[in-house]
């Protein structure tokens, strides 16, 4: 485990029930920072110092997220949709979070997006295998990214290629241009680690790190 930081930051963590949500809530703790896991469902992580709940019932809802994000550092979103069939939940959600966050260029948004999304919507095997298994998501993806980088916020969109639930490496690597092939993947907890290394020390203002181990 890395040292803790020095300044502890309050992050709050949208889809922070999920696969790679869940890890960004446990390295942001460790790392010393106060977390707001954002949850549909109260009572879904057990009490412990430095973490709170906001829930919020729906991913249109801006009031109630509006509350959950006052006095936050960074937001951090790592939501995302179901396995099949069309899903809206990261444009809808992002949507409300820029609407709750307002037009601060000192608000700070890391979000987990997808590789193979716009540009990077390409003849590339891994851009027509990741098409033709999730389309739905993907075009959920590139139209969270417009309302993203149409915002003046500090954004920082991440793209990602397959994830798996592999153990921490510590190992990946990081970079706006890295080469994505077929076979590349990341794990959640190296993914996560990303994230809360990026609201500490942020690496990406506006760009579009890719990531794979
Ligand atoms: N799987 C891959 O290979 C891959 C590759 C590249 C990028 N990605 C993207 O990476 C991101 C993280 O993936 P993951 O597999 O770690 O996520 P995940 O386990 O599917 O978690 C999704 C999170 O979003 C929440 N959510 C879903 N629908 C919601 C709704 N209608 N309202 C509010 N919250 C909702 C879930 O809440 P509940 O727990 O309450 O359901 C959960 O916290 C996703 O955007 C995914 O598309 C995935």
């Amino acid at each position: 485990m890395r040292q803790k930081v020095s300044q502890a930051l309050r992050i709050a963590v949208l889809g922070a029930t999920g696969g790679t949500g869940r890890h960004v809530v446990t390295q942001a703790l460790e790392r010393g920072h106060n977390v707001v896991a954002v949850v549909r469902r109260p009572g879904s992580f057990e009490r412990t110092d430095r973490l709170s709940e906001a829930v919020w019932s729906a991913p249109t809802h801006v009031a109630g997220l509006a509350s959950a994000l006052a006095g936050v550092d960074v937001v951090i979103s790592a939501l995302g949709g179901a396995a099949k069939g069309p899903t809206t939940v990261c444009t809808d959600g992002i949507r409300a979070a820029l609407a709750a966050m307002g037009q601060d260029s000192m608000s700070r948004l890391i979000v987990v997006s997808a590789h193979g999304v716009l540009e990077t919507h390409d003849r590339s095997l891994y851009s027509k295998a990741v098409w033709s298994g999730v389309a739905e998501k993907m075009k959920d993806k590139e139209s969270m990214e417009a309302l993203i980088t149409a915002s003046s916020i500090a954004w920082t969109i991440v793209r990602p290629p397959m994830l798996k639930d592999t153990r921490a490496t510590g190992t990946y690597q990081v970079g706006a241009n890295l080469p994505i092939r077929l076979w590349h993947s990341i794990g959640r907890e190296d993914l996560a680690s990303f994230l809360v290394e990026e609201a500490e020390n942020p690496q990406f203002i506006r760009g579009y790190p890719r990531i794979h181990r």
